[in-house]
């Protein structure tokens, strides 16, 4: 691929929020699924190329970020269950409206090696700012494998929108879908298998026109 043609994949990468009803789901057919679910393996498999500078060895894998895969069905049944398993949500939370829409959510964890997240690892025999400088690293590596895939996922012609996350950050939720705890949430993608379809409701990012000039943010010394 060309650098224009990169560039253009670049910035047509956008932010839509798509949202549909938990009893009136977006339903899709076996051929979108099929082909939904192909392009984002592709693409989770091609992110991977992501540059990481710290071997983090956890389970023998070198990689400092982790992809939990929820399929659709997974998706419109944890919709479903949203409200028993946080009795305190409150009616404006959008995520049970998004996972009613999604094809699929792609959940991007990173590993902390030192003690910086809910597990942590052992602080003995590195000093503290380099122990600060690996765990930045392992986030930035893992952030790198999270633009990949979302300029793939453009790039197959799928959604996406890449989500804080909300309670999907929490430990109820982690134990829930068995993630282990000594993993962090980076990104909760929603990927969405139909861009070009009608949704009953879609929205784009915040601050998608909120950009300056590369040469506010950026200089040649
Ligand atoms: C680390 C990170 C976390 C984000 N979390 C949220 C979020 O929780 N809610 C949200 O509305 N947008 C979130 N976004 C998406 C941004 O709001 C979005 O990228 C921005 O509005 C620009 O729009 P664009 O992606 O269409 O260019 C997040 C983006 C990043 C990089």
């Amino acid at each position: 691929m060309d650098a224009p043609a990169l560039a253009s994949i670049i910035k047509q990468r956008q932010t839509w929020k798509v949202m549909a009803s938990v009893d009136q789901p977006i339903v899709h057919s076996r051929e979108q699924l099929h082909a939904g679910d192909q392009g984002l393996a592709d693409a989770i498999a091609t992110a991977g190329w992501a540059p990481f500078h710290y071997d983090r060895a956890a389970d023998g894998i070198a990689e400092p970020w982790r992809v939990h895969v929820l399929n659709q069905d997974r998706c419109r049944t944890l919709a479903r269950e949203f409200s028993s398993l946080f009795l305190d949500i409150k009616p404006t939370n959008k995520l049970p409206a998004m996972l009613s829409a999604c094809g699929a959510l792609a959940l991007v964890t990173w590993l902390p090696q030192f003690s910086h997240g809910v597990g942590g690892g052992s602080d003995t025999g590195v000093e503290k700012e380099k122990r600060v400088q690996i765990d930045e690293e392992h986030v930035a590596a893992a952030s790198a494998f999270v633009q990949n895939l979302l300029l793939l996922l453009t790039a197959e012609g799928l959604g996406s929108y890449w989500s804080s996350g909300g309670q999907f950050r929490s430990k109820e939720m982690f134990n829930h879908l068995q993630i282990p705890t000594d993993q962090r949430l980076l990104a909760a993608v929603f990927v969405d298998y139909t861009p070009e379809s009608d949704a009953p409701e879609r929205a784009a990012g915040k601050h998608r026109e909120n950009r300056a000039d590369a040469g506010r943010w950026s200089r040649w010394i």
